[in-house]
């Protein structure tokens, strides 16, 4: 009786919520519900986030994850922007990342190796002799403390983990907190923080996959994007920064002015042969470590338009190369070539070996801090 009850309730409350999403005028709220169990036993849940508008966002405390996005298109109909799983077995197995906090250093450290102040480090190594986005059991493979936050009038989750010395071959413990917030202005804030009690590294990053399409068998080449950058960081064939940065002009890395990403993808350059595609960090050219706008994509079709805010002084631009079809994403669709796109904030990939980027050490006594702002409109 209780249980069917319960479940009469929570179709009510369904009823009341997708009435209210067409009726735009939502409440603000979160819910949270039981999302699934790890094999250890331990429980993740899943918090849905609703503004005002009628925007959505779905998060589970396992790695951080942000499982779906959903807003809007030029018509009102609100769709799924983001890649990922319906269940948590998907994102158990997952390898690409899926919509993640990754850390503790997204992005790649040459051979895993760093020294700092007079010590040499080794990480975890698992991108050929690379490390990458944290390593194996990174920010990403994790349950994070949950704590919900309601009461500034748009809905927050407050995400806490604490990562013992020695995790992956990092010094230091440190304390990450990410708060994203679903706000009223149609827009998903990410504030970072980190505290640690030994002198380490910390460049956490962002890894959801996009397709304003809303329909991820469609791939992202049509979506026109603009990088307020004139320089990028270029790599090797391993995909490690190579110290230089290079101007854009003339080359398909340009996205001063905006460019459907499929217009060039395929130019003979040899930095898009090493990537597969895009795969590279642009430099920004407004970083002052204040939050400035950086990145607008924008999707013809659905009239989608995303613009990213940081205060980061680096941008990855990932157009999904390693995509191969063999994921079978939400409702079992196979989340083929280049159907997905990432743009994660960061200082520039393999800065712990490279004196002439920005610093990413963290000591104790200092903070770390990062804001990064998806917003949503339309165009
Ligand atoms: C990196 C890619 C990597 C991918 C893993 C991206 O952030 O730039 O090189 O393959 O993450 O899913």
């Amino acid at each position: 009786m209780k249980k069917f009850l319960f479940s009469l309730l929570a179709a009510v409350m369904s009823v009341l919520i997708i009435g209210c999403q067409n009726n735009k005028k939502v409440e603000t709220m979160i819910e949270k519900s039981l999302y699934g169990k790890l094999p250890n036993g331990k429980e993740v849940y899943e918090f849905r986030l609703h503004n005002t508008s009628g925007m959505q966002v779905n998060i589970i405390n396992y790695g951080a994850i942000v499982r779906s996005i959903i807003v809007p298109d030029r018509n009102g109909k609100f769709e799924d922007v983001t890649l990922g799983y319906d269940s948590l077995t998907g994102y158990i197995n997952d390898n690409s990342y899926q919509g993640s906090i990754v850390g503790r250093y997204g992005n790649r450290i040459g051979k895993g190796q760093f020294s700092l102040e007079g010590v040499n480090y080794q990480l975890t190594v698992n991108d050929g002799e690379n490390h990458l986005h944290g390593g194996k059991i990174g920010f990403h493979k994790v349950l994070w403390d949950a704590k919900v936050v309601s009461d500034t009038g748009e809905p927050a989750l407050v995400l806490t983990y604490v990562s013992a010395d020695g995790e992956e071959g990092y010094p230091g413990n440190v304390t990450v907190t990410v708060t994203y917030t679903l706000t009223n202005n149609n827009e998903l804030r990410i504030d970072y923080n980190g505290t640690t009690d030994k002198p380490t590294i910390l460049n956490p990053t962002h890894h959801s996959y996009f397709n304003l399409t809303g329909n991820p068998a469609n791939t992202i080449l049509d979506h026109q994007l603009m990088i307020d950058a004139d320089t990028f960081t270029p790599v090797d064939k391993g995909l490690i920064t190579t110290g230089e940065k290079k101007s854009v002009d003339k080359t398909p890395m340009d996205f001063r002015t905006p460019f459907a990403i499929g217009e060039r993808i395929n130019d003979k350059f040899e930095q898009l042969a090493f990537g597969k595609g895009y795969d590279h960090n642009w430099v920004l050219r407004n970083y002052d470590g204040k939050v400035n706008k950086t990145v607008e994509l924008y999707e013809p079709l659905s009239g989608r338009l995303m613009t990213v805010y940081t205060d980061q002084p680096g941008m990855q631009f990932y157009s999904g190369n390693f995509l191969d079809g063999s994921i079978n994403g939400k409702k079992g669709i196979g989340y083929q070539y280049r159907t997905g796109l990432c743009l994660e904030a960061q200082c520039f990939p393999d800065s712990p070996n490279k004196p002439e980027f920005p610093s990413v050490t963290l000591r104790p006594g200092q903070e770390y801090n990062q804001t990064t702002i998806y917003q949503f409109s339309i165009k």
